[in-house]
């Protein structure tokens, strides 16, 4: 893979730069910024470089249609005011756009084109798409790590017809989970939570035979405890998973990882209840689990202190009711505080576990925060991504 920032003279070049600017977009109000922050970097790498920035990126899933609602426009706006920078975007149909329409005006240096998935080419990963998209340009980066599982016109098949580097995000966001997959500092563990254990069955198999433990919490953990036979009440759990576990289970005992579980648990009436503490066989019928008991927390703590790094995907309690935030606040704070000593390496993704770290504002307290959804745990899961692939 070629890096963009190895690269010398890039003075007047023109760069297609493709950024994943999916950001949440209510009535024109951009709700989370974070993503815009995270291109802020290799913007401003190519404007020191003097080079012109063509930006494509998309909003939302427009389907091939125009959608005013899914606009760049906001995007152009906020950026504008970060960059202090003018930007123009471009609207029209981009099949008609020639190279000589853009950049006319020689102090104009970043362009934007209109959300790329207005146009079913790009998800059809089309041919001749992509191909009139690298005349735009003379060399293509690819800075959207978060878009790297989808092989889109503008993310892979464009690779096949320009000189083509990976931007600044989009290679530390590779190094952060090398370190939890391929470069492991041991002992590593992983923590996972989330609703379905059979979303997450991919990520759990690939990483037991690296990881010293992988601990299970949030709803997935229920979907456990019932299997081996303890009450969770009203809880959600999944059906049809007892194969699944057992796999887990068996894998696990294979490669000596252990799997951890809750010991003990936080239980509410209703989610707007307060929280109970209870012993795993005092759930009642109508009971929900909402949140890790102090038993378990203290034993992920052990974990947490004794382990060089952690990976962690997904929060340990319905935290949006602080009753039962404590659990995924403790996991943070013991992770935080092993960051600041520099004695653990620490990768956090995921949409949920991102809000609860903001909420504690703890973001700067981790190595790496990704921001990449569905590409984050396709990675995990081992998987072959079609972005990178491109770029090797
Ligand atoms: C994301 O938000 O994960 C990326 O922008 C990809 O979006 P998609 O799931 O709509 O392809």
């Amino acid at each position: 893979m070629k890096y963009i920032k190895d690269q010398e003279n890039l003075n007047n070049k023109r760069v297609l730069l493709r950024l994943d600017l999916n950001v949440p977009i209510k009535n024109g109000i951009i709700t989370d910024e974070t993503r815009i922050n995270k291109v802020l970097p290799v913007i401003n790498f190519l404007v020191k470089k003097r080079s012109k920035i063509l930006v494509v990126s998309h909003v939302g899933r427009p389907k091939g249609k125009i959608n005013k609602e899914l606009s760049l426009k906001p995007v152009c706006e906020n950026l504008e005011k970060k960059l202090n920078k003018k930007i123009t975007l471009v609207r029209g149909n981009i099949l008609e756009l020639k190279r000589n329409d853009l950049f006319n005006d020689s102090k104009e240096q970043i362009i934007f084109l209109e959300n790329i998935r207005f146009f079913d080419e790009e998800e059809k990963n089309d041919t001749n798409f992509s191909k009139h998209l690298s005349k735009l340009a003379d060399i293509f980066v690819n800075d959207a790590f978060s878009c790297s599982h989808r092989a889109h016109a503008s993310l892979t098949k464009i690779t096949k017809f320009m000189p083509s580097f990976a931007g600044l995000q989009f290679e530390t966001e590779i190094n952060a989970l090398k370190k939890v997959t391929t470069e492991i500092k041991k002992p590593i563990c992983c923590i996972i939570g989330g609703s379905k254990i059979s979303t997450k069955i991919g990520i759990i198999k690939n990483l037991i035979p690296k990881f010293d433990s992988i601990i299970i919490v949030g709803a997935m953990a229920n979907t456990i405890l019932n299997f081996l036979g303890n009450p969770i009440g009203k809880s959600i759990k999944e059906i049809n998973c007892d194969l699944i576990i057992d796999n887990i289970f068996k894998t696990a005992q294979k490669h000596s990882c252990k799997i951890v579980y809750p010991v003990d648990v936080v239980v509410g009436k209703t989610l707007e209840d307060r929280a109970k503490i209870k012993k795993l066989n005092d759930v009642k019928n109508d009971d929900f689990i909402l949140d890790i008991g102090p038993k378990t927390i203290s034993k992920i703590k052990d974990i947490i202190e004794s382990s060089a790094t952690v990976l962690w995907n997904g929060p340990a309690g319905y935290f949006e009711n602080p009753s039962f935030a404590e659990g995924s606040h403790q996991i943070a704070k013991a992770i935080s505080k092993k960051n600041k000593d520099k004695s653990i390496y620490s990768v956090v993704g995921g949409g949920d576990t991102i809000a609860l770290i903001n909420q504690i504002k703890a973001i700067k307290d981790f190595n790496f925060v990704s921001t990449a959804g569905g590409a984050f745990l396709e990675y995990l899961e081992g998987k072959e991504l079609p972005g990178i692939k491109a770029l090797n």
